[in-house]
C-alpha cells in the first residue's frame, strides 16, 4: 500500500513530531454526510448559504431548525470510516500533544472515532443553545422545530454551529493557529479550502515552510500551494498517511 505514496512524502512523514489536520466536509463525505458544495449538498432546492444564516433563521426559524433536524439524522446513521479511525489512533500511537485535530464539520465523526484533541471550528450539530442571556445548552433532537422556544427562558433555542455571517470563537480560533504555528506537518482533508478562517490556516503553514499535504479528490484553491496533493479519497488517503508517521 505504501507504494502508492511518493517517496519523499514517506521520507517526510517519518520525520513528524506535531501534526496538524485540518479537515472539511470532504472528510466525511464517504460516512454518508453530504458535503455543502458538491451534487446532493441541496435541501428542497435551499442552499446551504441560505439556510445556515442568522437572517433566515430570524425569518423562518421552523425551516431552520427543520433542515437541521434533516442534517442531524443524517450525521446520526453516518459511520467514522477507515480515515477517522486512523487519526485515532494516531492520536493515541503518537503521545500526548502530538496530534490536533481542526476541523470545519460539525458531525462529531473524529470524536465518535475516538480522537480527543478536536478543535470544532464551526460548532457542534447535536447541540442546541439559547439565543438569550440563559446560553442553556440542550441536545438539539430535543428540540421541537416548531416551537423552538427555551424551556428556561423567553429565548430561543437554535443550533450550536457558525453560520455565514458569524464570527467564530476567538478562542478556538486562537488554538488552531497555536497549532498550525507549531506543527511541522499540516495535512489538509475534504475542504474546498474556500471559506475563512480556516482556508487561511494552510497558508500560515506554508508561509512558516511547514510541509502542506492535501487530500483531496479534486484540485482546490489550495493544491498550488501544497507540498504534496493526493488525489484520494479521505478513506483511502488518511489511513496511508497515517501508517508511515511514527
Ligand atoms: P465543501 O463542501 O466546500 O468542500 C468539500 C470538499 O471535499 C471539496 O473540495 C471536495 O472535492 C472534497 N471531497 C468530496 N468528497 C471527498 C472525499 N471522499 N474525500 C476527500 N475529499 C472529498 O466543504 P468545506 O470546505 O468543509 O461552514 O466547507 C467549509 C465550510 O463551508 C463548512 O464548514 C460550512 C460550509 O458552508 C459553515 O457552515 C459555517
Amino acid at each position: 500500500m505504501s507504494d502508492a505514496l511518493p517517496g519523499d512524502l514517506v521520507e517526510l512523514l517519518g520525520r513528524v513530531r506535531n501534526l496538524a489536520v485540518l479537515t472539511g466536509a470532504g472528510m466525511s463525505a464517504e460516512s454518508g454526510v453530504p458535503v455543502f458544495r458538491g451534487p446532493g449538498g441541496l435541501w428542497e432546492g435551499h442552499r446551504p448559504e441560505e439556510l445556515a444564516t442568522p437572517r433566515a433563521f430570524a425569518e423562518d426559524p421552523e425551516r431552520v431548525w427543520r433542515w437541521y433536524r434533516w442534517r442531524l439524522e443524517r450525521v446520526e446513521a453516518a459511520r467514522p470510516h477507515a480515515g477517522h479511525l486512523a487519526l485515532a489512533r494516531l492520536e493515541t500511537s503518537a503521545g500526548p500533544d502530538r496530534v490536533t485535530l481542526i476541523t470545519q464539520n460539525v458531525d462529531g465523526l473524529h470524536q465518535r472515532a475516538g480522537s480527543r484533541r478536536v478543535l470544532e471550528l464551526h460548532g457542534a450539530i447535536h447541540r442546541a443553545r439559547c439565543t438569550a442571556r440563559c446560553g442553556r445548552t440542550a441536545p438539539a433532537s430535543e428540540v421541537d422545530p416548531a416551537d423552538s422556544r427555551c424551556p428556561d427562558c423567553s429565548g430561543r433555542l437554535r443550533p450550536d454551529v457558525v453560520w455565514f455571517g458569524e464570527t467564530l470563537d476567538p478562542e478556538r480560533v486562537g488554538a488552531a493557529v497555536e497549532a498550525v504555528e507549531a506543527c511541522d506537518c499540516l495535512w489538509v482533508v475534504g475542504t474546498s479550502a474556500l471559506v475563512h478562517p480556516a482556508a487561511a490556516l494552510p497558508e500560515l503553514a506554508a508561509a512558516r515552510g511547514a510541509p502542506v499535504v492535501e487530500v483531496n479528490p479534486e484540485p482546490t484553491p489550495l493544491s498550488p500551494r501544497a507540498t504534496v496533493r493526493l488525489p484520494l479519497s479521505a478513506a483511502e488517503g488518511v489511513p496511508l498517511l497515517a501508517d508511515r508517521c511514527r
